[in-house]
């Protein structure tokens, strides 16, 4: 591991490059990084970069968060094929009709969505913020777009709320197996169950702890317990066994994996660096919307 860190690490030197990993990364690319964090924290980051170029290791909608965010900034994917399948599930075509029919709705997007959904939006937010930027509004009508599962969740804890849901999930959370788990808990009867709100309610229900990547790591770097059943995706296991040597950590689901997420490889971000590729673009008139969502929800303290 050491070599593939060291070899980036020098690259990233002569070009001057800013690394940013997201915790579902190789944890060779997480050690590599200048900066490694959830989404929330990634978007943050973006704002304070002092670099002329930055590669966002992680999926397509966080590299164009972080070029929204630095307009004048170089900033490059390493594979630009690595999307988020939940992003995809929103048509654009259908979320301007739903503004037109219901105009009385506040429209709040997941960061995990593409630029032209963020610019049809009025805010966003992340699974870490997702409560606060709620109840942050002075409406009762939302529409949360477009994660079912996380926007189930935020409605539980905001009940005064009527918050209409889009039907979109991602497929890495969402096929968590139900016996898998209950299985797990009854072998590992001390164990701990956290998991990301991109799961399904029933998987919820068996939790101990619902959070985002970042909460899931501080919930455990302060718990007493010692095992853990993981129910997210495994890059973060890296991130919470140098926090908890000791501790145990057992996947929810075997190959736990979001394969979007492990197109970034050690070589495309050498390649990437090297060769200034590949740059994101974003249409100025869809960048400027987007940024007004996101900086909106950026302020939500
Ligand atoms: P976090 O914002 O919790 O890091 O989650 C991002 C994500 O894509 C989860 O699948
Ligand atoms: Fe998207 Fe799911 Fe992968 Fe997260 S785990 S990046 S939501 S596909």
């Amino acid at each position: 591991m050491k070599e593939s860190v060291e070899k980036i690490k020098g690259f990233k030197e002569k070009k001057n490059a800013v690394i940013l990993a997201h915790f579902y990364q190789e944890a060779e690319i997480q050690e590599a990084a200048d900066f490694v964090g959830d989404s929330l924290e990634l978007a943050r980051k973006a704002t304070e970069i002092d670099a002329e170029i930055i590669v966002m290791c992680g999926v397509y909608f966080m590299a164009e968060t972080v070029k929204i965010l630095n307009s004048d900034k170089k900033v490059l994917i390493p594979y630009p094929k690595a999307g988020c399948l939940m992003a995809d599930m929103v048509f654009e075509e259908e979320l301007k009709s739903f503004r037109e029919k219901y105009p009385e709705y506040v429209v709040v997007t997941y960061v995990n969505s593409t630029a032209e959904v963020k610019a049809l939006s009025d805010i966003c937010c992340t699974s870490a913020n997702a409560v606060r930027v709620i109840e942050s509004l002075d409406t009762d009508k939302i529409l949360f777009v477009p994660d079912r599962n996380l926007g189930e969740f935020i409605a539980e804890q905001v009940p005064e709320k009527e918050i209409k849901l889009w039907e979109g999930y991602c497929p890495v959370h969402e096929k968590i197996p139900i016996d898998r788990v209950k299985e797990l808990k009854k072998k590992y009867s001390e164990a701990v169950f956290i998991v990301h709100p991109e799961c399904r309610k029933e998987i919820r229900k068996f939790a101990d702890f619902v959070g985002s990547t970042s909460k899931i790591i501080n919930y455990v770097k302060e718990s007493v317990e010692r095992e853990f059943i993981v129910g997210t995706e495994e890059g973060i296991i890296y991130q919470l066994k140098k926090s908890k040597p000791e501790a145990k950590f057992y996947p929810a689901y075997q190959e736990f994996i979001c394969d979007q997420m492990k197109m970034i490889t050690v070589e495309r971000i050498i390649n990437s660096i090297t060769e200034e590729k590949y740059e994101i673009q974003v249409k100025p008139e869809i960048a400027e919307k987007a940024k007004l969502a996101i900086e909106k929800m950026l302020a939500v303290k």
